[in-house]
């Protein structure tokens, strides 16, 4: 007993749990994940990626946080790259009888590459003769050896069952992924290509700036709430689905994540005095719709903590307290964006003594139905 105690501190590597530890190796496994498809410059990825130029309709298809990173591929392949994609669960997808056409590409995204429902619903884009590519983290897993194609994301093994550094590798393929697109369908230039590529480069530096903040102030204003709501729009509103997943899973705070223009459709008459919002608005384009909707939860009492870009203003009693995130091209946004969300859970998770690396309830890889 005392000797696989110690063994797991060791493995903890001086870290209180292996959540902390696994974000800590974020910057290094995204790192690496790029390295493995761009030595130079994104014009790399015309030969470390599968041939996917002929695909005119993708299907993303994953569980979980995986499903979250789908989100965020959706909105960059729609937005540049100019194809339609459908990001849909795979316990709704393997039975909803999907629609292909000629030229579907069905993109499989795991962390385990074991996700029963995932693996269901390659099978069955397998035996409608769909093109597949997996995006997986575990070498030779199923859902590896089934797919056409298979790009590794370079995360190593992860022990805690809230994934952190996984996704992040999976955003880093996704986004390189909708880089590629972009590229061979004409809607990148040369100059561009060249200029982000030097700004991909960047990331892990600024990843790492990102985990050494201290978030434990703002972890001290909401832990004690039962309800927690944040919101954002576009890709805000996709990295809130995984910052509000990770809250909930590891701190058992009741959380939602909502487009920041539909809670006034409803979910707006559960902010009370005090409700914690956080608020994402890293998107230039969209960042002042967002804003009034922050008034909107102000006004009726909301604590608002604010997620910004560190280009964009604001006023001073537009939120309570501010995170600014540093700007990249919103190709790699999200990248950034997710770490203080990710940092944020584990803090109030802490303060609420819960057993943050095996949630109750919750497994690491989902192997049946
Ligand atoms: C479980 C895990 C999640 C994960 C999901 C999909 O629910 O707890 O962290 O996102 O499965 O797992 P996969 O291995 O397919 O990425």
């Amino acid at each position: 007993q005392t000797s696989e105690m110690d063994i797991t501190d060791i493995q903890k590597g001086g870290y209180e749990h292996f959540m902390l530890k696994e974000i800590h190796e974020e910057p290094d496994v995204v790192k690496k994940t790029i390295d493995s498809l761009m030595q130079n410059n994104l014009l790399d990825l015309l030969n470390t990626m599968p041939n996917l130029k002929q695909y005119d309709q993708i299907h993303i298809i994953a569980c979980g946080s995986a499903m979250y990173a789908g989100m965020i591929a959706k909105s960059l392949i729609e937005s540049r790259a100019r194809i339609h994609v459908d990001c849909i669960c795979a316990s709704e997808y393997r039975y909803a009888n999907p629609i292909y056409t000629g030229n579907t590409l069905a993109i499989f995204i795991s962390q385990s590459g074991e996700t029963a429902d995932t693996i269901a619903a390659l099978q069955l884009a397998k035996a409608n003769d769909v093109a597949t590519l997996a995006i997986v983290n575990v070498i030779g897993s199923t859902i590896a050896r089934d797919a056409d194609h298979v790009i590794y994301t370079k995360a190593g093994p992860e022990i805690c069952v809230a994934t952190t550094k996984a996704y992040c590798t999976q955003v880093a393929v996704l986004s390189l992924l909708a880089c590629y697109l972009s590229y061979v369908h004409g809607h990148m230039q040369d100059d561009e290509v060249m200029q982000l590529s030097k700004e991909i480069k960047t990331l892990p530096k600024l990843m790492q700036q990102l985990i050494e903040k201290d978030y434990s102030a703002f972890a001290k204003k909401i832990y004690q709430h039962n309800d927690v709501f944040f919101i954002g729009r576009g890709l805000d509103y996709s990295l809130s689905m995984e910052g509000s997943l990770k809250l909930k899973e590891i701190s058992y705070i009741h959380s939602e994540a909502y487009a920041a223009g539909e809670l006034k459709h409803g979910t707006i008459s559960l902010i009370e005095e005090g409700t914690p919002v956080i608020a994402l608005a890293s998107d230039e384009d969209l960042y002042e719709k967002t804003i009034s909707n922050i008034k909107e939860v102000k006004a009726r009492g909301a604590y608002v903590l604010l997620i910004i870009s560190d280009d964009l203003q604001i006023a001073h009693d537009g939120y309570d307290d501010i995170l600014r995130i540093p700007k990249t091209d919103k190709l790699i946004q999200a990248i950034l964006g997710v770490i203080p969300l990710q940092l944020l859970a584990y803090e109030i998770a802490r303060l609420r003594g819960c057993e943050i690396d095996q949630p109750r309830n919750l497994a690491k890889s989902v192997t049946v139905e």
